[in-house]
């Protein structure tokens, strides 16, 4: 049994519906059931990652996906307990979902801090583990959907940063090789999408599909910090003018992980909005 947490998140939609294709029993663990049913033999646990749910949901499960954690307020690191979880429900390999701050050392920075200490956590679990570190997601344009609601103006935060944005559907293609063969154990890799693009290339092409006249502009700092700090810690803030104003993290490096893993080259952004126009619109 093969058990994808975060079943109906950006990556977990996809890699379940891979997974249900092959022949090994698929569970999906999720906080509650979404919008669309998940594919026809697919067992389906929901509740929390730190409640009994998620105890039920590990019974019988040889492998699991798991997001990477956060410190909380208590200074614990949730990962460790769900990892502890899986250990004593007698999981053997953990597919972890980090991304590339996971590859620096600055444990100041809450989002680096994080996919760090997730990523020690993983490899000290005892478990049979895989890493997966991905740059920036296709799917962050979701965040517009507010703003396309309300008009045809955009304003972003971090304009004039590039990104090589990754389609989740790529993760999850990375994330079920390793669930299903043995073939990535202690394995780290640094996903990414085919080029770099700005978030007014991807509004541009938004606009072609959705056949609207958009407008895209960047925030000042100022105006991006208020507006970022309404639904984001403030360590989470400043850990992205860290990365974004600062410029510790170039997350518009190409690499041919993607294609190395999968013998096919990473989706484009264009690929990722061609499936997904209809939840923009
Ligand atoms: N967005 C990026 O650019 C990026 C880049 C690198 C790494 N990451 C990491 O990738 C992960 C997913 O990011 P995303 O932006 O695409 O988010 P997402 O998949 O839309 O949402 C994360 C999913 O995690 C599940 N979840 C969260 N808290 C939970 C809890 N307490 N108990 C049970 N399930 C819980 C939820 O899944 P269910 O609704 O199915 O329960 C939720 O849909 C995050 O860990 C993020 O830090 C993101």
């Amino acid at each position: 049994m093969i058990l994808v947490t975060g079943a109906t998140g950006n990556i977990g939609r996809d890699l379940v519906a891979m997974l249900a294709a092959g022949d090994t029993p698929i569970r999906a663990f999720s906080l509650e059931p979404g919008t669309a049913p998940f594919p026809a033999g697919v067992d389906a646990v929901y509740g929390d990652l730190d409640s009994d749910a998620f105890v039920r949901a590990l019974e019988g499960v040889r492998s699991v996906f798991l997001h990477h954690g956060a410190v909380t307020a208590d200074g614990t690191l949730n990962l460790e307990s769900r990892l502890a979880r899986a250990r004593d429900a007698g999981v053997e390999h953990v597919v972890l979902l980090s991304g590339g701050p996971g590859g620096g050392s600055d444990l100041d920075n809450a989002v680096e801090r994080d996919q760090i200490l997730s990523e020690r956590a993983v490899r000290a679990s005892g478990l049979r583990w895989t890493i997966l570190r991905a740059s920036g997601f296709a799917s962050n344009v979701f965040r517009w959907l507010p703003q396309l609601r309300a008009g045809d103006a955009l304003s972003v935060p971090f304009a004039g940063v590039p990104v090589a944005a990754i389609d989740p559907y790529d993760i999850a293609a990375v994330a079920a090789l390793a669930l299903t063969t043995g073939d990535h154990d202690g394995a780290t890799y640094r996903l990414t999408g085919p080029e770099p693009i700005l978030p007014a290339e991807q509004a541009a092409q938004i606009a072609e599909a959705l056949g609207r006249d958009l407008t895209l502009r960047g925030q000042p700092d100022d105006e991006a910090r208020a507006e970022l700090l309404a639904f984001l810690p403030s360590q989470y803030v400043d850990a992205l003018f860290t990365f974004f104003v600062d410029g510790t993290y170039n997350d518009a490096r190409v690499l041919p992980t993607v294609e190395d893993l999968t013998g096919r080259p990473p989706r484009a952004f264009a690929d990722w909005l061609a499936a997904h126009a209809e939840e923009l619109r």
